[in-house]
């Protein structure tokens, strides 16, 4: 999509099958659609799969920016987990999971690892530890854990094309059994939080420290009459998909970037070691580290963990952007890693150069057009506050604890950068790495 827009412009018209789809691709034409234009183009192009067991009635993903449900689960999700007072109370969680890493790290020590596995099986149980202070599976263990199973075939089925959104006249057939596999994995996800509510709500298990967590707001809430419990099994549905292979894959893309660029490794790890020393890298360490922070707006940049955002919708007619007037009804998709790589914003936009957010004050909460790997506006992505803790501690704690090495016989200018996009933007070549202990822990 990103060669077709340099032939055919910012903004594409293409139908498939019987729907319109418009893409847009350049910092300009986004801010139109997301700044200017935010109101009409914030609502979701819904696919079929959300629509089992009417999940897109109760999902914060998929429910219109005009529904007061939204709203109501945006603020649900903004002042109960994201608040600057929320994050400060879980900081020790995200602490300890980042700790689990390095352990786990520490035990492979010399060894060739996927780091896809345990980044992922990480950030899956420090979701589950910020919404309701149980881990879902074992870092140390190999075997295929039910819950890790479920999240990642989840994300894979989310991916796949499915002719009902071409042909919506099709939907009631399910050709392709896409909505009856949605079913499964929906059904799976809300058992396993009926699950916990029922041993929350009868007091067999109990949230840490007594000070309440996610899921104590949200029954609280329920018991005010203020959310069912449909709903809620809904949005832990949702935060579990959106957060963990987003944060996941970011490392990850991080960490290829780092084996391939080996002089921006060491200058990393050079800062982390003279700002920290030799002790563990703590949260609050993280604001001192601009070198580090500025290697993950470039990865973020050049891998998007969502390349083409979830699907907008135009809402009302008339709406113009680039001097085209969109079809009302149409799916709007924003090209991010397009934009990220658009040589009017970005000098040498394919190289990996983390220098370029140190020249250059460029932000990525929605404000500077050709940098918006978390979107901008109505549907920003309400886990942003979270992913800007959880990303640099995990990433710096593995840099200033080990020397990250390639397998035996992989030269740097081997590991593979190409993406393979789905659910999200994962590498297609899973990255292995070695690491080997720098720093003693306590
Ligand atoms: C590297 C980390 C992350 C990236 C790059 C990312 C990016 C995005 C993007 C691009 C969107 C779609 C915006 C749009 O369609 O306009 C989004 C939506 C969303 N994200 Fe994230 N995200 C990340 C982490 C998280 C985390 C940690 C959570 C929650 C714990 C989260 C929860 C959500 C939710 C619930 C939505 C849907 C919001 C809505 O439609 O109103 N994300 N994210």
């Amino acid at each position: 999509m990103a060669s077709l827009a340099k032939i055919y412009g910012p903004v594409m018209s293409l139908k498939l099958g019987m729907t319109n789809l418009v893409i847009i691709s350049s910092p300009d034409t986004a801010r139109e659609a997301l700044q200017k234009n935010d109101a009409a183009v914030s609502a979701r192009w819904v696919p079929d799969n959300p629509h089992a067991l009417n999940h897109h009635e109760v999902s914060i993903a998929w429910l219109s920016s005009s529904s007061p449900l939204w709203k109501n689960l945006r603020t649900v999700v903004t002042t109960h987990l994201m608040s600057a007072r929320c994050l400060d109370m879980t900081r020790t969680i995200r602490q300890e999971k980042s700790r689990e890493l390095m352990t786990y790290f520490h035990e492979n020590a010399g060894k060739s690892i996927r780091l896809s596995l345990p980044l992922f099986g990480v950030m899956l149980n420090l979701t589950s530890n910020l919404l309701f202070s149980e881990d879902v599976l074992d870092l140390g263990s190999d075997s295929t854990e039910d819950f890790k199973e479920l999240v990642a075939s989840a994300l894979e089925e989310i991916a796949k094309p499915n002719v009902s959104d071409f042909y919506p006249f099709l939907r009631a057939l399910d050709l392709q059994g896409r909505r009856r596999i949605a079913k499964v994995y929906l059904e799976k996800f809300y058992n396993y939080f009926d699950g916990i509510i029922t041993r929350r709500l009868t007091g067999v298990t109990q949230m840490k420290e007594n000070t309440g967590d996610f899921l104590d707001s949200l029954l609280k809430l329920h018991s005010d009459s203020n959310l069912d419990l449909r709903t809620i099994k809904g949005l832990l549905t949702d935060l579990f998909v959106a957060s963990s292979e987003s944060g996941s894959i970011t490392i990850e893309w991080a960490m290829a970037e780092l084996l391939r660029n080996h002089s921006v490794m060491l200058k990393a790890r050079a800062e982390l070691k003279e700002k920290i020393g030799s002790k563990q890298v703590e949260e609050t360490d993280i604001p001192k580290l601009p070198y580090l922070h500025a290697i993950i707006k470039e990865t973020m940049r050049l891998h998007p963990a969502g390349p083409l955002m979830l699907p907008h919708k135009v809402t009302e007619a008339g709406v113009e952007i680039g001097g085209f007037t969109l079809p009302k009804d149409a799916r709007v998709m924003i090209n991010v890693w397009a934009i990220g790589r658009d040589s009017t914003a970005w000098s040498e936009p394919d190289i990996f150069i983390p220098e370029r957010f140190l020249l250059r004050e460029v932000d990525f909460r929605g404000q500077d057009f050709e940098f918006i790997p978390f979107g901008s506006g109505r549907r920003l992505c309400p886990g942003l506050p979270l992913a800007v803790k959880t990303i640099p501690l995990m990433l710096a704690s593995m840099l200033h604890e080990f020397e990250w090495m390639l397998p035996d016989g992989i030269r740097h200018s081997d590991v593979d950068l190409k993406d393979r996009f789905g659910a999200s933007l994962a590498l297609a070549t899973p990255l292995q790495a070695v690491p080997i202990p720098v720093i003693a822990t306590d």
